[in-house]
């Protein structure tokens, strides 16, 4: 057995991510390597990636580049899922790649990588390993011990999506969307309480399609609500056609849970909204909202959204436009639209020139601001 290496950790996009980098952390302790939190006493440095936008594609593949070979590089996550073993000829100084669904295996991995000495195994860059596409991941790497913050833990309740909204690469680099059992997700909540954190947050692409035989998420919810020594609790992201009343009444009800909803609209044009495949139409979100405000009294509201979708006119985008006026969101993500390869829209040619791109961007950017900033000194005001 060589002598354990030191490892350097770079995560990319959301907080899945985060999460899962965490878990990284923990396997690879366990097994025995030092986690630095920079690259320069790191022999190995894994990339924990994101495909959401090809900007963030970009960026990885610069920094990798940047480091000429001098390191073992790793391509771990959503773009190691994406590129599988493309990745090795995208850059040759990259040893191995593993997708999301397999992060579990990388003790092995980088085990068999190495060999017994580093650095002096000359077959290094001949001994890739790509492994991708398992189904679910075994419980266990939800119990490891390592969780950056003491206070605030992230706890996965659901695996991968199967929503296929058109411009999104989730579905093919994640999977069909899984779902925990609710009783590990309990014991799991548990074991973080009792090591002493106060505030968890629950993680899936969409949490309100949750199922575990009778337990829907309200149901999660009012479990996890009832844990003791829990003292507040969230949940990331929500989809608007899983959300209801009944989900409301317990962001209402449930004392330990914020009382803040992130209901991504993506668009208010019904045309792009069904091109999109979001299931549902700009009334219905309206409407849905209008039920949250009354039902979760001054609760927050956030959301996503999307910017030259392939064929949005001016008049569509004015539609967004003029929703995200009216909703009055407390922020809002907003995203300039990046073709995916592979996903549904990106069959669509109809790019829209950079500039106008950039244009309604920054339209939209500098309406949610103002709205962002109103609604901060309105509070500050009711304060006074
Ligand atoms: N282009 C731009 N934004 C995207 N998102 C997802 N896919 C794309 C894409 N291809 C945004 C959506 C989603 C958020 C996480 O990222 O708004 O809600
Ligand atoms: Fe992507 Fe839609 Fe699933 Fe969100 S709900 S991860 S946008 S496919």
């Amino acid at each position: 057995m060589h002598k354990k290496n030191t490892v350097f950790l770079r995560t990319f996009g959301c907080q899945m991510n985060i999460r899962d980098s965490e878990v990284i952390s923990g396997l690879l302790q366990k097994a025995g390597y030092r986690i630095s939190a920079t690259d320069q006493d790191a022999d190995i440095i894994i990339f924990n990636t994101c495909s959401v936008r090809k900007h963030a594609e970009d960026r990885v593949w610069s920094l990798i580049g940047s480091y000429k070979g001098s390191k073992v590089i790793g391509l771990v996550g959503c773009m190691a899922q994406n590129y599988k073993e493309q990745a090795f000829q995208r850059d040759p100084h990259i040893s191995f790649v593993v997708g999301p669904q397999d992060i579990h295996k990388l003790p092995v991995i980088i085990e068999k990588i190495l060999g017994d000495n580093l650095f002096s195994d000359k077959n290094l860059l001949e001994r890739k390993i790509w492994e991708t596409a398992g189904d679910l991941r075994p419980e266990e790497i939800y119990h490891m011990d390592f969780y950056q913050d003491k206070n605030h833990a992230h706890v996965v309740i659901s695996e991968g999506c199967s929503n296929f909204c058109s411009y999104c690469v989730v579905p093919y680099v994640r999977g069909a969307l899984r779902h925990r059992k609710h009783k590990d997700i309990l014991i799991e909540i548990r074991e973080v309480i009792a090591r002493g954190v106060t505030k968890v947050t629950l993680l899936g692409q969409n949490v309100n399609a949750y199922q575990d035989s009778q337990v829907n998420f309200t149901k999660l919810l009012e479990q996890v609500n009832a844990l003791s020594g829990l003292k507040e609790f969230d949940f990331f992201t929500s989809h608007p056609k899983d959300a209801g009343v009944d989900f409301f009444k317990a962001i209402r009800d449930l004392e330990k849970l914020v009382k803040r909803l992130h209901l991504p609209l993506q668009s208010g044009s019904d045309k792009i909204l069904k091109l999109m495949n979001r299931g549902y139409q700009a009334k219905d979100y309206l409407s849905l909202i209008d039920s949250y405000r009354k039902i979760v009294k001054s609760g927050r509201l956030t959301t996503d959204i999307i910017v030259g979708f392939p064929t949005e006119t001016d008049a569509e985008f004015n539609q967004t436009y003029a929703l995200v006026k009216k909703a009055r969101f407390n922020a809002a993500y907003i995203f300039k639209y990046s073709s995916r390869p592979g996903t549904e829209a990106a069959k669509i040619i109809d790019p829209l020139k950079q500039a106008e791109l950039e244009q309604r961007h920054r339209k939209i950017l500098n309406l949610q601001r103002s709205i962002s900033q109103e609604l901060r000194s309105s509070q500050v005001d009711a304060k006074k």
